[in-house]
């Protein structure tokens, strides 16, 4: 497995790897890996001849400081795992690689037709701009015949989606289920800065939004959508910023429970957690 820090090295073994007619599977990520995204990389490797790895935590991306510098760092044992897992290059470029001082001082502005007005989007100023720009960034140089992203990040999906529609990327995208701990907690690299007892209690938000797919049979959207916010509030030491049914390819809420997801964000303490639920998809 290589591992490559450089654009230089890394355009170099991309465009021999084409000429050798490889096909090119890849995983971009933060790093701080886990089940969640092994489960990506499995499914990379099962696809395509190379199995590319990114780990870069984008700082465009984040709108608070806070969390930026608190993000778990794990570069050591990723590389060691990803290893193991037969992944054949690993990039991880430094800020400096990826982007001009001009780049990381001015927004990135990119056209997302409405998918960035709900949800993460206004909770979260400027975020998809900035994977936006990561992620073309580095469709660009690794040019890959397929992209693994997780449903856990399900508007995320659906923003890439978008992007690869209007930029004309030939990449094919491939949604990848949530992986979630034995506890039903999806798995995330923000987890780790949870204590053990948060743990625990992070593992009610699954918990709760499992419970509510009974409810949708004789309940409407907003009285589901009450009842999993008053129940997630109720636990001690979890707070929901936003719960939200929607259409699973428009985003926009739901007026029936046909093709719905429920998409929700918690904080528990400091930690900000996202999970979601599948309620009905469109052909039930
Ligand atoms: P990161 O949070 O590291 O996630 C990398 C990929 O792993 C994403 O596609 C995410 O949805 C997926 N993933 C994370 N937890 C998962 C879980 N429990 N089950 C299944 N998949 C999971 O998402 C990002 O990084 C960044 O925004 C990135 C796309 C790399 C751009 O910077």
């Amino acid at each position: 497995m290589k591992l490559l820090t450089t654009t230089k090295e890394l355009t170099a073994d991309i465009s021999a790897l084409k000429t050798l007619g490889k096909t090119i599977g890849f995983v971009p990520t933060m790093g701080a890996l886990h089940d969640g995204h092994f489960s990506l990389v499995r499914k990379c490797k099962s696809e395509n001849d190379i199995c590319v790895v990114s780990i870069f935590v984008n700082p465009t991306q984040f709108n608070n400081p806070n969390d930026l510098s608190t993000y778990p760092r794990t570069l050591e044992q990723d590389t060691k795992k990803l290893a193991e897992l037969g992944c054949d290059m690993i990039f991880a470029p430094s800020t400096e690689e990826m982007y001009t001082t001009e780049e990381t001082n001015n927004q990135f502005s990119f056209n997302f037709g409405g998918l960035d007005q709900v949800m993460e989007g206004p909770n979260r100023p400027g975020h998809f701009n900035g994977v936006v720009q990561i992620v073309s960034k580095l469709f660009d140089l690794v040019q890959p015949l397929r992209a693994y992203f997780g449903e856990k990040d399900f508007q995320q999906v659906a923003i890439i989606k978008h992007m690869v529609k209007v930029m004309g990327y030939d990449t094919i995208i491939i949604p990848c289920p949530i992986v979630r701990e034995a506890s039903g907690l999806a798995m995330s690299s923000r987890n780790q800065l949870l204590s053990p007892e948060q743990k625990v209690t992070a593992a009610q938000i699954s918990h709760i939004l499992f419970e509510s797919r009974q409810l949708i049979q004789c309940q409407s959207i907003p009285q589901v959508q009450s009842w999993v916010i008053e129940q997630i509030n109720r636990v001690d030491g979890l707070q929901v910023e936003y719960f939200e049914i929607v259409d699973r390819d428009t985003l926009q809420p739901a007026t029936t429970w046909n093709n719905t997801i429920g998409c929700i964000t918690v904080h528990c303490g400091s930690v900000r957690l996202i999970d979601n639920i599948t309620y009905q998809t469109s052909n039930c």
